[in-house]
């Protein structure tokens, strides 16, 4: 029945789900029950996971970027210290790998290429830094992973799962599945739109225009996931990215709660967004998109977090453009960090991502999350 999570690990999944259930273990899972690591079956076979810097635990840290977090203070509060997660600690991958009940963290696509991965239980694809549009944060911090890059990795995956088990039949059963979540679309606007010194975009669409680029842009990409077997797909919605410290401070004004304009633009792309993942389930048979609503949950105060606009690590000069987006190399960072709602400049903690996850998890409000929570995703 159950099988029980001590600590993360790699590659240790095969034959989870055939230990058996006995008297100790469940005495040891009720003496867990406050760990994350709660849910003790695992409930899909595979977990793959694409997007940007919110689940990124490494894909970047052999590339030539500046959008890199594996160096200290990030990390600070995860086993084993930084590792390219954006964060101080677990990041959204990490929480939803433990709620639905593995063994360990999901590996980074990188880390196959050096070693041999169990690719069986999923892969983390993604990229700090990336967006949608291929353009996005290249003009100006180097290589990151688009998600067109992270699909064509994902093929040459779905290629070696055909190769292993034979036929291509039993590779897409397998692949069917899993549970899919893709974030991204933030960098599109904070390293793209909203940077017009290094990129056009701002002046040639309108917000509303923008979003609909983007959406079009993005279809792809997720028809391309459904083609490869996936069927229960979580799309994250974009957070208010006006109201992280980063952009405030670089907005200038003091007396604002947020900035408007950028969190009128992420409202524009997570409407057309619902209704893509609406058109996509209507069109694709089987297909279950299904919308997290980031910024609907973000909204909601956060039990004992009380620093809402400031960084929890020292970052750099706050009024140059991207300079504060993330901490400086071996720089300070706040000692209290349960009570901060950002890590870096745009980065959420630890506590407001296992706050996020959860949600996204099992929905709290019916708005959440839209048709589909992954718990209810991984039930299907
Ligand atoms: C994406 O960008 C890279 C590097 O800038 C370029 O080599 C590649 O051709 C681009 N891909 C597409 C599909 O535009
Ligand atoms: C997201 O959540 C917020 C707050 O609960 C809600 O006002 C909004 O309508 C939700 N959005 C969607 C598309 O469900
Ligand atoms: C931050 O950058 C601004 C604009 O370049 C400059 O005026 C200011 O002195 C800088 N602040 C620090 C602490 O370096």
């Amino acid at each position: 029945m159950s099988t029980l999570k001590f600590k993360p690990v790699y590659n240790n999944y095969k034959g989870s789900q055939l230990r058996s259930c006995n008297m100790w273990h469940i005495v040891v899972l009720i003496l867990h029950l406050s760990s994350t690591w709660v849910d003790g079956v695992q409930q899909v076979p595979c977990y793959f996971i694409f997007g940007d810097s919110l689940f990124d635990i490494g894909n970047n840290n052999d590339l030539q970027t500046e959008a890199k977090a594996n160096f200290p203070p990030y990390g600070i509060d995860f086993p084993g210290g930084a590792t390219g997660r954006f964060t101080n600690g677990r990041n959204m991958a990490d929480i939803l790998a433990e709620l639905l009940g593995f063994d360990g963290y999901v590996p980074s696509f990188a880390s196959t290429e050096k070693g041999q991965q169990d690719i069986f239980k999923g892969l983390n694809y993604a990229s700090g830094g990336s967006g949608i549009l291929n353009e996005t944060s290249k003009n100006h911090l180097g290589e990151v992973i688009s998600l067109d890059q992270q699909l064509q990795n994902h093929g040459k995956i779905v290629s070696e799962f055909v190769r292993i088990k034979g036929d291509k039949k039993s590779a897409k059963d397998h692949l069917g599945q899993c549970i899919y979540t893709i974030g991204t679309g933030s960098n599109d606007y904070i390293n793209n739109y909203f940077l017009p010194v290094f990129y056009r975009t701002k002046n040639q669409y309108t917000s509303e225009r923008y979003a609909t680029v983007l959406i079009q842009q993005f279809s792809q990409p997720l028809k391309d996931l459904y083609n490869y077997g996936a069927r229960k797909i979580a799309i994250f919605g974009l957070g208010l990215l006006g109201c992280t410290p980063a952009i405030l401070a670089m907005d200038g004004t003091d007396e604002i709660i947020c900035v408007d304009s950028m969190n009128l633009a992420v409202k524009q792309f997570n409407n057309k967004l619902i209704r893509l993942a609406d058109e996509l389930n209507n069109n694709l048979p089987g297909a279950k998109f299904s919308y997290v609503n980031v910024s609907g949950i973000s909204s909601t105060p956060i039990p004992g977090v009380t620093v809402m606009k400031t960084p929890c690590c020292e970052v750099g000069n706050l009024t140059v453009n991207n300079e504060a987006l993330t901490c400086t190399q071996f720089g300070n960072s706040c000692p209290d960090r349960a009570k901060y709602t950002f890590w870096d400049g745009v980065h959420p903690t630890q506590i407001t991502q296992v706050f996020i996850g959860k949600r996204a998890y099992k929905a709290q409000f019916s708005l959440d999350t839209y048709p589909f929570d992954i718990h209810h995703l991984a039930q299907l």
